[in-house]
């Protein structure tokens, strides 16, 4: 019996796979078509009780099973509940060998507007490794990351008059090497632009998700994604990347 989508995910995108577990959720290959795996899970605990007490920080705090531990002094019922929940999440990675990174972010770095394409994680992007691998991830509370179907986005590369803007900084600069280098050690390459009404996929709350990234070979297009906006006066959101 094929397990019912989560609400939010459009049955009618085949590059997204529900799977039923974590053993299925890493054992998969992608393609010919998937480039996203999500199993779906509801969490229990209240996730914003842990980000609270990281409110009014500035920076990205990076948390493990040991600072965990550590704010449960902090944390009432539901706190405690989120707060097993994130390590046996970072347990459950790193016995497969995992290196998971528990995030509490108020905000990321955003790019300076005059830039030509934006680099920054608000803005859609494949993320790219030099050997096989994949993203794990996972948004618990707050705002969840959201990607943008491959047939709704074009790479800011291959969109003319922002190539031509690029080829002339490229030209202007005269760093040396190719152009297609210039894109690539800038992550120009990786970063795409959403057709007009392009509907977003949110990862939504608790599930965790494998994402296709750029490598050499991958035998799929990679999932493009981004970061949900920041809202300022918000808690900060807590994620789970690999
Ligand atoms: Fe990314």
């Amino acid at each position: 019996m094929p397990q019912p989508l989560p609400p939010a995910l459009p049955a009618d995108y085949p590059r997204i796979k529900v799977v039923r577990s974590f053993e299925e959720l890493v054992a998969y290959r992608f393609g010919p078509t998937v480039n996203a795996l999500c199993w779906p899970r509801q969490l229990a605990g209240d996730f914003d009780e842990i980000a609270a007490c990281f409110a009014g920080e500035d920076d990205v705090t990076s948390l493990d099973e040991e600072s965990v531990a550590g704010l449960r002094p902090r944390l009432g019922a539901a706190g405690l509940l989120a707060a097993d929940t994130l390590a046996a999440d970072l347990q459950l990675m790193r016995g497969q060998n995992l290196q998971p990174s528990l995030e509490c972010v108020p905000r990321y770095q955003r790019d300076d507007a005059a830039q030509i394409v934006p680099t920054d994680v608000y803005s859609y992007h494949a993320d790219r490794a030099p050997i096989v691998a994949d993203t794990y991830l996972c948004s618990y509370n707050q705002a969840a990351s959201e990607l943008v179907r491959n047939e709704e986005a074009t790479r800011h590369v291959d969109i003319p008059a922002t190539r031509a803007a690029l080829l002339q900084e490229f030209e202007r600069e005269g760093m040396g090497g190719s152009f297609e280098e210039y894109l690539a050690e800038n992550c120009y390459d990786l970063h795409y632009a959403a057709a007009a009404g392009a509907t977003p996929i949110s990862f939504g709350f608790g599930n965790l998700w494998r994402i296709a990234i750029e490598y050499p070979n991958c035998p799929v297009p990679p999932c493009i994604h981004r970061a949900p906006a920041t809202v300022e006066g918000r808690l900060p959101r807590l994620l789970l990347i690999s």
